[in-house]
């Protein structure tokens, strides 16, 4: 049986105070409810990670950051290294977010330096992929979602890629409330088992998890998640409110 995920990516939102009140919520809730059938992963930003770490007691609550520096330490200004994510006790970093590729302009050869110098941590990655409206509209959409992992992804080892969740997220559903149907959803989480299964085979096909993202809400969640290739989700906007994020969490 895989992992079966939610994620909350708080993006760029709550000062240090919120954000340890909401963490603090959903851990209170998770530890009067650790019947929880999936994992929970909170991804806050960097400034938080020391200030939530100790507050997440519950079974199967983990902490995760949203990007890392490509250089493991030195003279790179404003940046954060994998082991210093590490060093506050979150488990898990988010890389590949379309916001990420499209406003920093991170490419794939980028992101898959970083997705090794974080595995090389002992952190574990959240890597993301997804493609634009223009690029469905066109037919392009499993071409550009194959390029993304391939140069990523695929240069990990097996063993390594045991340690990667792969979130799908087609940037034309998030934070737009239109939300993929779960036939779509499905047909690419099919797509991308099937590329993990080529080029590595079918134990490690069978075994990675894979998230969607893209206007994930307690009213969808359910419908995406029973799709048998879904295997969880990647949560902007309604990670932000406990009722939402935990009553997605509730969907499975
Ligand atoms: P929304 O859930 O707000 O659409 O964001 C999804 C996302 O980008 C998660 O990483």
């Amino acid at each position: 049986m895989r992992k079966q995920i939610v994620a909350g990516n708080w993006k760029m939102n709550k000062n240090l105070q919120e954000g340890i009140e909401l963490a603090k919520s959903i851990n209170d809730y998770f530890m009067e409810k650790p019947a929880a059938k999936a994992e929970v992963i909170l991804c806050t930003p960097f400034i938080h990670l020391a200030g939530v770490a100790p507050i997440l007691k519950a079974n199967k609550l983990f902490l995760g950051a949203q990007n890392c520096a490509s250089e493991p330490s030195g003279a790179y200004t404003g940046e954060i290294s994998p082991d210093m994510i590490k060093s506050t006790g979150a488990q898990y970093v988010i890389l590949g977010h379309s916001e990420r590729r499209t406003y920093y302009l991170e490419d794939n050869a980028i992101l898959n330096k970083k997705t090794v110098l974080a595995l090389n941590s002992g952190l574990n990655v959240i890597f993301c992929c997804g493609e634009v409206k223009e690029e469905r509209e066109a037919g392009k959409h499993f071409d550009v979602v194959k390029t993304q992992l391939k140069e990523g992804l695929f240069t990990l080892k097996a063993e390594e890629l045991k340690k990667v969740v792969i979130a799908y997220e087609p940037v034309w559903a998030i934070g737009t409330g239109l939300t993929a149907s779960p036939e779509q959803a499905q047909e690419m989480h099919k797509y991308i088992r099937d590329l993990v299964k080529t080029q590595y085979c079918e134990t490690v096909a069978n075994g990675i998890t894979i998230l969607y993202g893209g206007s994930c809400k307690p009213s969808n969640a359910r419908e995406i998640f029973s799709k048998p290739d879904v295997d969880g989700g990647l949560i902007g906007g309604a990670a932000l409110k406990k009722e939402d994020f935990v009553a997605i969490v509730e969907a499975f």
